[in-house]
């Protein structure tokens, strides 16, 4: 059916601007919001009885998948192994047959990923599929489909389908965590009443830093390299940054560890060279102005991107500081995946690049 850009420019703007609603979608399916529960749909995947948990997806997917593995690890004490789709099914990977699992992805049809997915399913491994088109290929491979109701993506740089795929893993791993007696029936309560709140508290951001975003995308698109650092589930998201600022602006970006700064990239600080550091007041704050710190020291121009609280405790200097409201850890990355996306997508529109359709990439790649 067709699908317009309504009052945007690009499919990618209104896709960025689409999120709060689509997640609301997204949400309604997995959580209970009159009893503040996750809803038995997150239990298609019986995570108590699995001894670990296997993850695999490609680009944007991956680096969604990569936060989930944090907060499987954390909140259901699941180990998790995961990999892009294209090295885990050649890694020789040791798989128990009781093991689940996921493949995410928003067309359901990238190659790789189907290739995983077929890897595990000989292998006896239960089958999950997060996946946005749930007639795909991936989808009716799978044992249980885990949709992310995101609605048609068009834009090649995935935005709602990743904070979509984002919130139904935190679903899943909350709803893993009360399976598993890792997360109390009080700590879900907690928990789901912080993923009722993301969808205004993203409204609010949208609505707020779009004008400082555009003003920053000015100066981006002036640099021929830029550096994205985060730690924690920050790491994954200043990766997907990275990603999305080359894939649609052809400016180089790479996305690190906070603390692998002092392993290789501080070689390359300069005045030049932006650093894009994504640190809200988390339990890793205080590590990560650290290494913030040594940015500074070095001459290197810093775009902070933290909370309230993260802007009142630092006293460095920084080229600029996108504030955004204080939230709990389990909705932090989607809420700070809104400044990286409006970031990568007005610093395209400065470099005059096809937004929505870059060059070299395809949306869905059912090529090996
Ligand atoms: C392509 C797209 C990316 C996407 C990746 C995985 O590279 O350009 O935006 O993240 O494929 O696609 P999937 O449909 O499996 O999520």
């Amino acid at each position: 059916y067709m699908v317009d850009k309504g009052n945007h420019r690009h499919f990618m703007e209104k896709e960025i601007y689409e999120q709060p609603e689509v997640i609301s979608h997204a949400l309604a399916h997995y959580v209970d919001f009159i009893e503040n529960r996750i809803s038995p749909t997150a239990s298609a995947i019986d995570f108590a009885k699995v001894p670990s948990l296997a993850i695999s997806a490609c680009g944007t997917a991956y680096l969604a998948g990569l936060v989930g593995k944090y907060w499987f690890e954390r909140y259901a004490r699941l180990p998790v192994e995961i990999d892009v789709a294209s090295e885990f099914r050649y890694r020789e990977i040791p798989l128990s047959p009781q093991s689940a699992a996921l493949f995410i992805s928003q067309s359901g049809e990238t190659a790789d990923t189907l290739a995983s997915l077929r890897y595990c399913k000989e292998r006896g491994l239960k089958i999950g599929a997060v996946v946005n088109v749930r007639e795909s290929t991936i989808a009716r491979e799978a044992d249980a489909i885990f949709p992310i109701m995101a609605g048609p993506e068009i834009g090649v740089a995935s935005t709602k389908a990743f904070t979509c795929q984002l919130s139904v893993l935190a679903a899943l791993a909350i709803g893993a965590g009360v399976a598993r007696g890792t997360v109390s029936k009080d700590e879900e309560k907690i928990l789901v009443r912080h993923l009722a709140e993301m969808p205004r508290i993203m409204g609010a951001v949208l609505n707020s830093i779009q004008p400082k975003m555009e003003s920053l995308a000015r100066e981006l698109s002036k640099c021929r390299d830029v550096l994205y650092l985060g730690r924690g589930t920050s790491y994954p998201l200043a990766m997907e940054g990275a990603l999305k600022l080359k894939e649609i602006s052809y400016i180089h970006a790479e996305g690190y560890a906070a603390g692998e700064l002092k392993h290789g990239p501080i070689a390359l600080i300069d005045e030049n060279m932006p650093v894009i550091v994504i640190a809200p007041h988390d339990r890793f704050y205080e590590k990560t102005v650290s290494n913030m710190q040594e940015v500074a020291a070095r001459g290197g121009r810093i775009i902070f991107i933290t909370d309230e609280k993260g802007a009142a405790a630092s006293k460095l200097e920084t080229m600029s500081t996108i504030v955004l409201p204080n939230v709990d850890e389990i909705i932090a990355p989607m809420i700070f995946s809104l400044p990286i996306q409006l970031l990568a997508y007005h610093t395209a529109v400065f470099m005059g690049t096809d937004v929505d359709q870059p060059r070299n990439l395809a949306k869905s790649v059912t090529v090996e």
